[in-house]
């Protein structure tokens, strides 16, 4: 168990779909989750983009849009974890697989998210990421530069280098508690950050649904609905 916890104990935690789970947004790998109802190779690659890149807008536009919906509102487990940034304020860093603005609703601010985001699209030419909460398509020509041209969802597909990785990679290996929450442990780099963290001496804490691919390398384990088991881990930090 962990000991020693204070102000300036540095703390990164992960996180995936599992968090944002009991908010109304499907997972990717449970029943009925995104990849049963979606072929990966249609939606989320840049073959697929080149191929089709109808499909592949439609799926995002959808997505942008369930997030807006007034039924989607960050949980209990969103909250705790902006909570404990509130209490460790520089020495705590959220990495977040997922696409939604969760974590910032819930006033996260030191949030990375190494997927890329939903709300902001990404000029073809310039590269230049803006932020959008409207559909768009193949008709959508980006203003930010003289060669105006097509944009792109700013998410990163099936054979793409996720985000931060300099940063991330730098945080894990001072961490001394990484946390990882709601993640099926199934997509790398992410699935290898607690073997990462936990070379470098982290405490490992997984907090999720039930055990993922990489259970093993967690030193401690909490299994249980985020709404419960982030909350009640983080008030055990916090008391
Ligand atoms: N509370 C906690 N955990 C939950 C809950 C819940 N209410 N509901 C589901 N889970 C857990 C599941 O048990 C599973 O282990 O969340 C995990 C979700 O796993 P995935 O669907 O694989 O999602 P994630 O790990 O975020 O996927 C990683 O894969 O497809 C890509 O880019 C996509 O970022 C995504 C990445």
């Amino acid at each position: 168990m962990l000991s020693g916890f204070n102000k300036s104990s540095k703390v990164v935690v992960l996180t995936g779909a599992g968090i944002s789970a009991e908010s109304g947004l499907k997972t990717f790998r449970d029943n009925n989750g995104l990849w049963e109802n979606h072929r990966v190779e249609d939606v989320a690659t840049p073959e697929a983009f080149e191929r089709n890149p109808d499909v592949v807008y439609r799926f995002y536009n959808q997505r942008r849009a369930q997030l807006q919906s007034p039924d989607v509102k960050p949980n209990a487990g969103h909250y705790a974890l902006a909570k404990l940034e509130e209490y460790l304020e520089d020495n705590f860093l959220l990495i977040t697989q997922n696409v939604d603005n969760l974590h910032e609703r819930a006033g996260s601010k030191r949030v990375l998210h190494m997927h890329g985001e939903l709300l902001s699209h990404r000029c073809l030419s310039s590269q230049i990421v803006k932020s959008t909460t409207e559909d768009y398509d193949e008709k959508s020509h980006c203003d930010c530069c003289d060669n105006p041209s097509m944009i792109r969802p700013n998410i990163v597909w099936f054979g793409e280098m996720p985000m931060f990785m300099d940063e991330i990679s730098e945080a894990l290996a001072n961490a001394d508690i990484f946390i990882s929450a709601g993640t099926s442990g199934n997509v790398y780099p992410a699935a290898g950050f607690v073997q990462q963290a936990g070379l470098y001496g982290a405490h490992c804490v997984e907090l999720n649904l039930e055990p993922s691919q990489g259970f093993s390398a967690f030193s401690e384990s909490h299994y249980g609905p985020a709404t419960q088991v982030i909350p009640n881990f983080i008030e055990s930090l916090i008391k």
